[in-house]
């Protein structure tokens, strides 16, 4: 997530494309959609914490599956906001180029009070889901990378390869945003395997609500990653055609 300002050139790993031209670049407030990420954020969290704030363990949408479950997971769920929320900042290219210190700084918060906490704590809870062991599979996968992608972010900052810790950042965030598209799945899966309890599920809630919740899991994280896997890949076959000219 760093700026193309402070790229080191000459380092192996990290493309001599010109940062982009400022000429043409339009304030951010001349176009308002730049802030939708913001305003899926905020309507997430709206809609998602007041439960937990409560610190009411009746109030959760997660059964408890250990002593102490409830505990990790409002301490996820903590952890997870501020990498959610920081993220936001640290994705934006306009905060990036205007100002650095304070990219670096939330960058820490994101690493350190957000992801690496949260993950750890996702890893644990997720394990032991009550929402059967294909969600359980996904979230410790999931838990891994979120924690791997972004410790491979701030080692290639730390060796100055910019164009690399941009790439695992945002591979980092796509993830910290996954559970949003993963509610998504939601909206798709309730409807179509609700219905079917007493033909595919032989009558059985549970079988079809672990199934649901399997794929909803599933899908959330892995689509997002292809995508952007792919938009990486066709960003640095871009950046190549230009260096070639
Ligand atoms: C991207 C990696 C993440 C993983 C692996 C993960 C994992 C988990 C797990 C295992 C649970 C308990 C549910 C279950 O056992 O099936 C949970 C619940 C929850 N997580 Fe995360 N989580 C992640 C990211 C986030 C983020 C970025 C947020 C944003 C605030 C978040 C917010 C929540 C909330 C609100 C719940 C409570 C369940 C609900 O209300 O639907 N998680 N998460």
């Amino acid at each position: 997530m760093a700026s193309d300002l402070h790229k080191d050139v000459s380092a192996p790993g990290v493309s001599a494309v010109p940062a982009r031209s400022t000429a043409g670049r339009r304030t951010w407030w001349r176009r308002p959609w730049v802030a939708l990420p913001a305003v899926v954020v905020l309507a997430f969290l709206a809609f998602s914490l007041p439960r937990y704030l409560s610190l009411d363990p009746g109030q959760s949408l997660v059964p408890s599956t250990f002593p102490g479950h409830y505990v990790l997971l409002v301490s996820h769920i903590g952890f997870a906001t501020v990498a959610m929320t920081t993220g936001l900042f640290q994705a934006w290219p306009w905060f990036r180029r205007k100002f650095r210190v304070a990219h670096r700084r939330l960058g820490r918060v994101y690493v350190f009070g957000g992801v690496l906490p949260a993950s750890v704590l996702a890893g644990v809870i997720g394990a032991a889901s009550p929402f059967g062991p294909m969600s359980a599979v996904s979230h410790v996968f999931l838990a891994v990378l979120w924690f791997s992608c972004t410790v491979a972010g701030i080692g290639a900052a730390r060796r100055r390869r910019f164009d690399t810790h941009r790439e695992w950042m945002v591979r980092s965030y796509v993830l910290t945003m996954s559970i949003i598209t993963n509610r998504l799945w939601h909206f798709v899966w309730m409807p179509v395997l609700g219905p079917q309890v007493d033909t595919w599920f032989q009558g059985s809630e549970v079988a079809m609500l672990q199934t649901e919740m399997a794929l909803t899991n599933w899908l959330g994280w892995t689509v997002p990653l292809v995508v952007a896997e792919a938009l990486l890949i066709r960003r640095r076959a871009v950046s190549r055609r230009r260096t070639a000219r």
